[in-house]
């Protein structure tokens, strides 16, 4: 994360480590029956990745002073979602995909009938550490945490933007089209992270609600203008999944609809748009800031 500064980095490794283990202990160990679905999961889910989503969800669990131990359930349960979403996204059926995160996809390493099957527990044991763990003092508040993540994951949200995504491959798309993909494919995942380890701490009055609540779209949909740019930027090896596809199977990207250099533009103002939503936060936004830096300067 070269663009940021050490603190930062410092922070963020020890994030990344603090998920990592909690992804680890939480994952069904593959001695346990069914063997081999459970390494699959363990293959997917464990070793690999930005983790920007638990990364964001430990950084606005910040504004409301969450306890981290809650956010590093929530944060795993996000990220056991998203690698359900890649691992689903890589199959032949949808891009056809052969390495992720610099190693196999799921379903080359181990067989698509598995890889399916990973998606499937992945999203339900997400579900059931939300409904298992004590994530907010006030019940009503967990049941709405769980309601915040299923709407995200649904057809309302990532598998709805997926299936947009599925259907305009090969066709052009208006922006605005574009704009409703990426905020359903990417953004309410991102959103969920975010909103899901606010829920974590103190309840924030609805005014900072609805400004992080903008933030978090905005860096959202950044996400997805990034991820398109560094599709035709960035190389396999950088990138730890193959670079140019989106090009070669003809999806409509930002890349594709605006150019290079108007979709960095776009990503610049959503970050300038996120970063103001958090004025009303002072210092508590330190690592939101600073995550939102890193979504839209990333090389990777
Ligand atoms: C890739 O997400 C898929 C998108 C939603 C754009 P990430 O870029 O967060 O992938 P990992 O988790 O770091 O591998
Ligand atoms: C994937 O978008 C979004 C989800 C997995 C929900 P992409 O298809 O652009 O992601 P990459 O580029 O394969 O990581
Ligand atoms: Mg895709
Ligand atoms: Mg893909
Ligand atoms: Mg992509």
């Amino acid at each position: 994360m070269t663009t940021n500064p050490p603190d930062f980095q410092r922070w963020t490794a020890a994030q990344q480590t603090r998920i990592e283990a909690q992804l680890q202990a939480l994952l069904p160990s593959a001695e346990l029956a069914p063997q081999r679905l459970h390494a699959a999961m363990r293959y997917a889910v464990l070793g690999g990745g930005k983790r920007v989503r638990p990364l964001l969800a430990f950084a606005a669990g910040e504004i409301s002073a969450a306890d981290p131990a809650r956010v590093a359930i929530a944060g795993a349960a996000v990220e056991m979602i998203h690698a359900y979403s890649l691992v689903h996204d890589d199959l032949p059926c949808m891009d056809d995909d052969v390495l992720r995160r610099g190693k196999p996809t799921c379903h080359v390493e181990y067989d698509e009938a598995t890889a399916l099957l990973v998606g499937d527990a992945l999203q339900s044991l997400a579900f059931q550490l939300l409904a298992e763990y004590r994530l907010a003092d006030d019940p009503a508040v967990q049941l709405e945490m769980v309601k915040l993540l299923a709407a995200a994951s649904g057809s309302r949200g990532m598998a709805g933007g997926q299936a947009i995504d599925l259907a305009a491959t090969g066709k052009t798309l208006t922006l605005p089209e574009l704009e409703f993909m990426h905020i359903h494919k990417t953004g309410a995942i991102i959103r969920a992270a975010t909103l899901l380890g606010v829920r974590c701490g103190s309840v924030l009055d609805k005014k900072e609600f609805e400004r992080l609540d903008h933030f978090a779209k905005c860096i959202g949909l950044a996400f997805q203008v990034v991820d398109d740019v560094l599709d035709t930027e960035a190389s396999t090896a950088t990138l730890g999944k193959t670079a140019g596809k989106d090009a070669q199977h003809n999806k409509p990207t930002y890349v594709s609809v605006l150019g290079v250099a108007e979709s960095k533009k776009l990503a610049g103002e959503l970050r300038a748009d996120a970063l103001a939503a958090l004025d009303v936060f002072g210092a508590r936004a330190l690592r939101l800031r600073e995550l939102a830096d890193f979504i839209v300067l990333r090389k990777f």
